[in-house]
């Protein structure tokens, strides 16, 4: 009996040692992670409108930076959003917008960001925040080749397609009314073109490259570019002002991506060159 008794004993004492040995253990172990939790990660304070998504707004008529192919949203500002979703470990998401409307909704955080090929100009900044840029563009003017204009003094008088709210509709405000065009506001870059084959206007003014993008697609439409314009547009993500954490997010990502060549890749993907 006394035998037994110290066998009973001595693994009670052996199971003693062995549990404090597992809470050693245990507290060992989650002293590591919970210091790491401590650091936020690139995702934590953001204040996404769904948190762990980053929900992008764009006028998806834009190729090739932004179309629908059948319901997926694809082109440069998709793959550039998902890549950097990727590096803040957010999954993206993209959501069409009216290109006239999507400042005061990112404003209004009806989505996170903008990716519409949209040009930073000093007047939109009075509004909202742009990351870095990220893509060098100018004007173009395209006319049906069977019209025989070749030259923009022969657009004095005619009437200018534009998209409503961009810099295209802007330059030609500016240059071309006051030499009595019409500007003729459409919704998207869709209506201004299918305007112009149906040669309810003369030109259309809008972004070069997506200009030499749908002529690329659509080579039977009879369009060709009379003149690009140097205006030096530069496109940025477009933020809300009260969003700090998120442009320092996002910019942080888009240098990560413009320095270890994935931006660059893209651009190869997306951009024939001389556009
Ligand atoms: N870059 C021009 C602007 O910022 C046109 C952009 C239009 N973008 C679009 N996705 N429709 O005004």
């Amino acid at each position: 009996m006394r035998k037994y008794g110290k066998i009973v004993v001595v693994l009670t004492v052996a199971v003693l040692v062995l549990g404090v040995l597992a809470l050693a253990g245990c507290s060992g172990g989650s002293a590591t992670p919970s210091a790491t939790t401590t650091t936020p990660t690139p995702a934590a304070n953001l204040n996404l409108v769904t948190p762990g998504t980053l929900t992008v707004g764009s006028d998806t008529t834009f190729p090739p930076f932004e179309s629908m192919n059948g319901t997926v949203a694809e082109g440069f500002d998709v793959d550039m959003m998902n890549a950097i979703g990727k590096e803040l470990g957010l999954k993206v998401v993209f959501q069409t917008e009216n290109f006239d409307t999507i400042i005061a909704s990112v404003v209004g955080h009806k989505f996170d960001v903008i990716a519409s090929g949209m040009t930073i100009t000093s007047d939109r900044e009075k509004t909202i925040n742009f990351s870095d840029p990220y893509f060098d563009s100018n004007q173009s003017i395209a006319v049906l080749k069977a019209s025989g204009i070749t030259t923009e003094t022969q657009l004095y008088g005619k009437k200018i397609g534009v998209q409503s709210g961009t810099t295209g509709e802007k330059w030609a405000t500016e240059n071309l009314k006051p030499h009595g065009a019409t500007i003729v506001p459409f919704k998207d870059t869709t209506g201004a073109f299918n305007a112009l084959q149906a040669k309810s206007v003369d030109a259309v003014v809008n972004d070069l490259p997506v200009t030499a993008e749908i002529i690329k697609e659509g080579p039977t439409r009879g369009f060709v570019i009379i003149d690009s314009i140097p205006t030096g547009e530069q496109y940025g993500i477009g933020i809300a002002k009260d969003r700090p954490e998120l442009l320092a997010a996002i910019n942080g990502a888009l240098a990560k991506i413009k320095a270890d060549g994935q931006l660059k890749q893209i651009y190869d993907k997306w951009i024939s060159t001389g556009q």
